[in-house]
């Protein structure tokens, strides 16, 4: 059984983008294979957030993956700093990265573009995510397409460590979706849907349902009038077509030849993405009544985790040449 890895911020606001990109196949992922899901908040950590905020957006985070369908029986799903193997293991990590491939990774100068303080964790973020993926020995990384650098850099992290210091760690691969791996903003849909941005173009999973439709209403869309796939002539109604065919497992060329107007085709997209939300909407009530359920769970994931990081990291050590801890 393969193993797959992947992990989500708690910086708030949830978007459509993380669904639909990465969250579902999450949850696919784990009927297939061992699934290891994880709230980053170290990660978290290098735009500095308010404390209480962090706090309570990493509970609502654990809560809402539990909402999106993660059976915290099934998968292991815990927060990453339980875990302090992430941390050790970064270290080492950013021992193996060149400083020139960290300054070309495309997140880091688009963060670090709109951040006053550009803290040194941001630089080396890159290092800490290859570590929670290299923990696990993990053959795939579900992620969206605004993920893919990080991937590959994670990969030649482990192939330089390997080749380095003898075989240590699984060379893993990312899985990117065909369609919803690249949800954009619906008000400037040259831009990626992003929670940090709080755009009016940015749907949340737990939006009510109205408020989605006004949404998409709203949606940018062009002068021309004509539905087609095409996302660098027509970027925005090239976006809802990717969405509505997300939503309904189709692809957005066969999507496209059954509209012949934009409206139709907005007010089917937010029917679609009401149709997604509902249950989790429902199902997050349910759950955030109860936060000490969401925390005991979250203790037991963390211990699961930890067996796995525990034995990775002891090898890691070990074939650096760091000396045995007892
Ligand atoms: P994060 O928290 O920004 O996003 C979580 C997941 O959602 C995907 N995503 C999108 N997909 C489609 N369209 C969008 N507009 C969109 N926005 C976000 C992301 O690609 C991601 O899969 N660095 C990671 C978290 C992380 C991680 C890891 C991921 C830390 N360690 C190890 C995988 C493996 C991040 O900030 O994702």
């Amino acid at each position: 059984m393969a193993r797959v890895f992947s992990g989500i911020q708690p910086s708030g606001g949830m978007h459509l983008g993380n669904l639909l990109g990465a969250l579902r196949n999450w949850v696919a992922y784990q009927h297939e294979h061992e699934a290891v899901y994880c709230v980053v908040d170290l990660h978290a950590l290098t735009t500095a957030p308010d404390p209480a905020e962090l706090r309570r957006n990493t509970v609502a985070a654990a809560t809402l993956l539990m909402s999106v369908g993660i059976d915290p029986e099934r998968s292991t799903l815990f927060v990453q700093s339980a875990v302090s193997e992430h941390a050790e293991l970064a270290w080492m990590m950013e021992c193996t990265v060149g400083f020139g491939e960290l300054r070309r990774m495309t997140q880091f100068k688009d963060k670090s573009d709109r951040t006053e303080f550009v803290s040194a964790g941001l630089f080396t973020y890159p290092a800490l995510q290859a570590a929670d993926i290299l923990l696990y020995d993990t053959d795939l990384v579900p992620v969206g397409d605004d993920q893919r650098q990080h991937i590959e850099l994670c990969r030649d992290i482990a192939e330089r460590f390997n080749h380095r210091y003898g075989d240590t760690f699984v060379v893993p691969a990312h899985v990117i979706p065909e369609a919803g791996a690249r949800v954009m903003d619906l008000q400037n849909p040259d831009d990626k849907m992003s929670k940090s941005l709080e755009s009016a173009g940015t749907v949340g999973i737990l939006e009510d349902a109205d408020g989605v439709a006004r949404k998409f209403k709203r949606a940018v869309t062009d002068s021309d009038g004509e539905v087609r796939y095409d996302p660098e002539a027509k970027a925005g109604v090239s976006n809802l077509l990717g969405i509505l065919a997300s939503a309904t497992g189709r692809t957005p060329e066969a999507v496209a030849d059954d509209y012949a107007q934009y409206g139709p085709l907005k007010a089917d997209t937010a029917d679609a993405v009401n149709e997604l939300l509902d249950p989790i909407r429902t199902r997050y009530a349910e759950l955030s009544s109860d936060p000490a359920e969401v925390a005991r769970l979250l203790h037991t994931g963390a211990d699961k985790a930890r067996t796995v990081a525990v034995a990775t990291l002891k090898r890691a050590r070990s074939n650096a040449g760091l000396l045995p801890r007892s």
